[in-house]
Parts: C-alpha cells; sequence; structure tokens
C-alpha cells in the first residue's frame, strides 16, 4: 500500500510523490488548513490538507480524529522558513495531501498515548494500544535483534535449535507446576515444563552434541518485578565439555545479545565463589556497582561483655556478626533515616540495628561499652574507619543476618546514590554448595542433574557443585551446571535428596534409562531472556519486556486469563471444582 514509512523521506525526497499509511498521532485545524501528524512505527511525519490545493482531501481530512487509520497520497515539500520542527526527523518537511483515505475509524482512546501516569491496569487490558508507544516498540525491536543475535552466535558455533515439548512431566526446578488435565486419561495431567532441562539432556545423549532453543517456561510461583509464570529462557547444552567451556559459550553469547543492542561488554567476567558471595554482599546474586563489603567481626565480640553478642559469638558456624561500614554515612544519616533503616531490617528478622559512628572527638554507639580496648583497636584497623563513616552491626543467626545485611548494603547504596545506573557488572557466582538444609531438609541448591564435585564428603553442607550463575547488577541472569551422566552418582544424588528408588524411577525413570545407554558428559546453562531484556532497556519490571504479560497475581487483564470453563469441558476432563473461591489476590 505505502512507497515509504514515514521517517524514510527527508529533504531529498522533496517533489516525490509518496504514499504513506498511518494512525493520526494528532491534528490541528488552522483556519482551514488542516495538519496531520501522521504515524507508523518509525515515527511521524505531517500533512497539510488545504482546502484551496484539494477540496475533497480537505473534506476527508476535516473528519479525522485521533487514532485513525489513513491512507494519504501527496507531494514531498520543504516547509516554509521558521515552520520547521527539530523535534521531529521529518521536521524539515510536510506531504502536500493529494487524496486522503480513511481506512479505519477510533473510538477516543482509554488512555493517551505518551503519557508516563497512566496506571498499569488500564495499559494492560489495552495492552495493543499501549504497544502502539514509541517507546514500547523500540523495547520490542531490542528484544527481536538480541534473540535474532543470540541466534546466530549459536548457530556460528554448532548449535542445533531444537524445539522440546511443552505437555510433558514435572521436571523440577523448584517451583509449582502448572498442570494440564488429559481428557484421554481422565485423572491424569500434563506438566508444563519448568524449563527444558532433561530434555535437554536426553539430546545429549543422543549425540546432538550443542542444543540451543529459545524456551518458553513456565512456573507457579510468587512473582516479583523480575519473575513472570510464563517466561523464556535462551537455554544451552553441550557435550564433552568443561565448566570452562561453557562458560565462554555464555559470554561469547551474552556479548553478541548486548552488543547487537549497542552495548560493548568486556569478557571474562569476574568471578567469585557462592561462599565468598555470601559473606561479603549477603547473597549469591552480588551488586558489584558499589563496593561497601560486609566484613566479618564475630571473632572481635567472643569474650565481650554483652552476654547476647558473646553467646552469638560462640557459635561461629551457625551465626555470624556483620559489619558495614558507609563511608560519610554518619554525616548523611540523621537519627530519622538510622530509624528508618532499623526499621527496614526489622522487615527480614532483624532484632536491632547496632551502630557505632566515627567523631571528630572518637567513636560513639552503646555497643562499644562491651569491647575491649583491644578489640576496638583491632576493628577501628580492620574497617578502616574513618571521620565521618558509620558502621552498622548484625548479629544473630547466620542465614538471617546475611539476608538483612546484605539487603541493608543495598538499601544504603541507594540512599547515598552510590548505584551508577550506567554500569553493567557482570560477575559469574561459582562453587555452589550442592545441598542446603533446611528444617533438617537436604535440598538441591541447583537442581539434582547438577554434578557433585566430592559426593563422598561426609558432612552434606561440605558437597559442592560444579555450577555457576551469572549475575548481572544484582540480579541473576542465567545459571547453568555441568550435569551428572553417570548412573550411580545420580542414584547417590536422589537418595541424598530423599528421593527413594521407587519415586527416582516414577519420575525421572526415562531419564536414569538414557543414563545407562552411553551417556556423554555434558553440561550447560540457561539465561533468562526477560530479565536480560529488562536489565538491558533499563526498565523497573519484567512486564515492559514481555508482550502480552500476567499481573503479579499471574492475571491476563487483555483476555481476562484465567477463567472459568463450561461444565461440559469439566466433564469431558473428568474434572469436578471442589469450590470457587475468588481471592483477594486472584481477583
Ligand atoms: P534457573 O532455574 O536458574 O535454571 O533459570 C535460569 C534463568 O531463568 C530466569 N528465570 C526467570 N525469569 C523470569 N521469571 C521467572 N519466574 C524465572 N525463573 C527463572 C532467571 C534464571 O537465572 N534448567 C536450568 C538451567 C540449566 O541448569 O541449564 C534452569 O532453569 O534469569
Amino acid at each position: 500500500m505505502r512507497t515509504h514509512y514515514c521517517t524514510d523521506l527527508n529533504e531529498n525526497n522533496v517533489g516525490e510523490d509518496v504514499t504513506l499509511a498511518g494512525w493520526v498521532n494528532s491534528y490541528r485545524d488552522h483556519g482551514g488548513v488542516i495538519f496531520i501528524d501522521l504515524r507508523d512505527k518509525t515515527g511521524l511525519i505531517q500533512l497539510v490538507c488545504d482546502p484551496a490545493d484539494n477540496e475533497q482531501a480537505h473534506k476527508v481530512a476535516s473528519q479525522v480524529r485521533d487514532e485513525f487509520v489513513l491512507i494519504a497520497k501527496g507531494k514531498v515539500r520543504k516547509r516554509g522558513e521558521g515552520l520547521e520542527n527539530p523535534r521531529l526527523k521529518t521536521g524539515k518537511i510536510e506531504i502536500v495531501i493529494d487524496e486522503l483515505t480513511i481506512e479505519n475509524r477510533s473510538e477516543p482512546m482509554p488512555f493517551t498515548l505518551g503519557d508516563e501516569n497512566v496506571g498499569e491496569d488500564i495499559r494492560l487490558k489495552y495492552r495493543y494500544l499501549d504497544l502502539r508507544q514509541k517507546e514500547m516498540f523500540e523495547t520490542f525491536q531490542l528484544r527481536s535483534k538480541a534473540a535474532i543475535a543470540a541466534r546466530n552466535l549459536l548457530d556460528s558455533l554448532g548449535f542445533l535449535e531444537v524445539e522440546t515439548p511443552i505437555l510433558t512431566k514435572s521436571t523440577p526446578e523448584g517451583a509449582r507446576d502448572y498442570l494440564v488435565p488429559s481428557r484421554v486419561h481422565n485423572g491424569e495431567f500434563y506438566a508444563l515444563p519448568q524449563s527444558p532441562q532433561l530434555f535437554k539432556q536426553l539430546l545429549m545423549v543422543s549425540g546432538f552434541d550443542r542444543y540451543f532453543q529459545i524456551a518458553k517456561c513456565f512456573r507457579d510461583e510468587d512473582l516479583r518485578a523480575d519473575r513472570q509464570p510464563e517466561f523464556t529462557q535462551i537455554d544451552v547444552e553441550m557435550s564433552f565439555c568443561t565448566q570452562e567451556d561453557v562458560m565462554k559459550v555464555a559470554e561469547d553469547l551474552l556479548k553478541a545479545m548486548f552488543g547487537a543492542c549497542g552495548y560493548e561488554i568486556k569478557t571474562p567476567f569476574n568471578r567469585i565463589t557462592y561462599r565468598d558471595s555470601m559473606e561479603k554482599y549477603g547473597n549469591d546474586r552480588p551488586d558489584l556497582r558499589f563496593g561497601l563489603e560486609l566484613v566479618d567481626v564475630i571473632d572481635l565480640f567472643e569474650n565481650c561483655d554483652s552476654p547476647i553478642f558473646a553467646e552469638i559469638a560462640q557459635y561461629k558456624k551457625l551465626n555470624r556478626i556483620k559489619a558495614l561500614k558507609v563511608p560519610g554515612g554518619d554525616k548523611a544519616f540523621s537519627r530519622k533515616i538510622i530509624k528508618e533503616l532499623e526499621s527496614f531490617v526489622s522487615k527480614f528478622g532483624a532484632k536491632g540495628l547496632a551502630y557505632i559512628q566515627v567523631k571528630e572527638d572518637g567513636l560513639k554507639g552503646p555497643i562499644l561499652k562491651f569491647l575491649s580496648e583491644e578489640a576496638i583497636e583491632t576493628m577501628k584497623s580492620r574497617l578502616e574507619m574513618e571521620v565521618g563513616d558509620i558502621v552498622f552491626f548484625g548479629a544473630g543467626n547466620k542465614k538471617t543476618v546475611l539476608d538483612y545485611m546484605g539487603r541493608l548494603r543495598t538499601e544504603v547504596a541507594k540512599r547515598m546514590n552510590l548505584i551508577d545506573e550506567n554500569r553493567l557488572e557482570f560477575v559469574w557466582v561459582v562453587d555452589f554448595p550442592m545441598f542446603e538444609v533446611e528444617d533438617g531438609e537436604v535440598k538441591a541448591l541447583h537442581h539434582p542433574f547438577t554434578m557433585p564435585k566430592n559426593i563422598d564428603e561426609d558432612d552434606v553442607e561440605e558437597i559442592d557443585s560444579i555450577a555457576y550463575d551469572v549475575v548481572l547488577n544484582g540480579i541473576e541472569l542465567g545459571g547453568g551446571s555441568i550435569r551428572i551422566h553417570k548412573l550411580d552418582i545420580q542414584r547417590k544424588v536422589f537418595e541424598m535428596l530423599g528421593i527413594d528408588e521407587e519415586e527416582a524411577n516414577e519420575k525421572f525413570g526415562f531419564l536414569l534409562d538414557a543414563l545407562k545407554f552411553g551417556a556423554p558428559p555434558h553440561g550447560g546453562f540457561a539465561l533468562g531472556f526477560d530479565r536480560l531484556m529488562m536489565l538491558l532497556t533499563k526498565k523497573e519490571s519484567i512486564r515492559d519486556v514481555i508482550a502480552f504479560p500476567k499481573t503479579q497475581s499471574a492475571t491476563c487483564l487483555l483476555t481476562q486469563a484465567p477463567s472459568q470453563v463450561d461444565e461440559a469441558q469439566l466433564k469431558e476432563l473428568g474434572i469436578r471444582i471442589r469450590k470457587q473461591p475468588k481471592t483477594d489476590a486472584a481477583q
């Protein structure tokens, strides 16, 4: 229909006859002459309808309203002196209309395109209109470029793109499954894949050697700003590889994807062990755009005069006493802010927030009276305290202290403006423990197919795995591992996880069988594509980089999914609904 997109045209086209197509972005009637800003995916151009030039076209133009769909034929003209619009790419020209057709009309818009204060609910309800906005289109342009770059890079490295089933059996990635009832086998269910983990391992047994997929994954878990129930992974698996080989592919892949979107990133990325990350940053996804490392001071409280701190300091394996020095924090933080920080950490289990202020005339703080001169001196030099600093302390159970002190670190960095939003700090977290023990229950930290390093170690918490996560600016972008390719090790890991032989055979019999038929050594990783795009486009929410996302309560405001189904469908599936609660969260 069209000869050009709007912004294809410039002064070099002056005098040419063109046909354009798009939407009315805005229109103005200037004493008879009507100006229309026509919009297509590339941008805007001004159409001019002068009754003196063409009465018929002017008549049509007088009917247009916002978001009407037009086909406009006309001649490119240079705008008059002083009438140019430097804010438009096509601001030096305009189209004098010969023929104007209204292809379709539009009702008044439910919200104004470009208005930043529109609520997300209305944007999601009319997502197709929301996506008309320039910024949205640009986001999806980048997403497409990144996906194509990923495909090209992996293709060039010999990876084969293979699709794996959506209707499948549960895979243990740690979340709840979405289930699909079977009509043919009443009472039985498919699970939607939490990831293609087991299928990609089977493809290695098939000898495909290098696999990838831009794969949809489904996890029924509590949603957050960086989590969706349905999301996309760039999923990779390779045979006869070491951890280094896999990490190199992941780095090259990220380099290609960021490169396609205009960001140059440096590889190889820095590395930190899981344990160091937990101790220094309080979590396994450290944000390295700023310092503020947590420092261990438990030894200094060993024989202190506070029975509480002294008791905590006795159990070094179970407990932690961590210090967070904030340079300049004493000057920056009023009493009110300190109170706010205290209430912030209390939400994550802190019983209080002790602190020491470094004043011109010495240290101030209630915990000082418990410490010996020697301990104070050691602390001063260990933390390199300077006048104007404030030091916060977290003491208690290891898991709780690391968690809230890590969160405090980030909160303080935000309040002190220490985070450079333009920095991209990638880091590999390596040497993950194989298991974590929670309330006496042994769980796999990654997944149970991860190769342990020292399976014969007596203390399960000391068994490490060949697993690695790639983290960007405090967000886990992806993760992977070298897998178990030997049946006896896989069986042993299941056993350690409390999965008995019968359950293992029932759930993963097909994998255990496959391991009997010459499974090669293999490993891989998966990148969270939506998260990656969220970081790349500096969006606050993962929903902004997914064309049709779900809300925080896993609903689709556009289609109204999930929705009830009619009785006949349920009957076919052999399902009777016990009750139909509409909880607040589900509304
Ligand atoms: P994992 O569970 O770590 O590994 O997932 C890989 C990456 O997927 C992204 N991700 C999510 N993104 C959005 N919404 C979610 N609900 C969500 N859950 C995960 C994250 C995460 O780092 N099969 C293994 C990979 C492997 O071992 O090869 C797996 O799925 O960015």
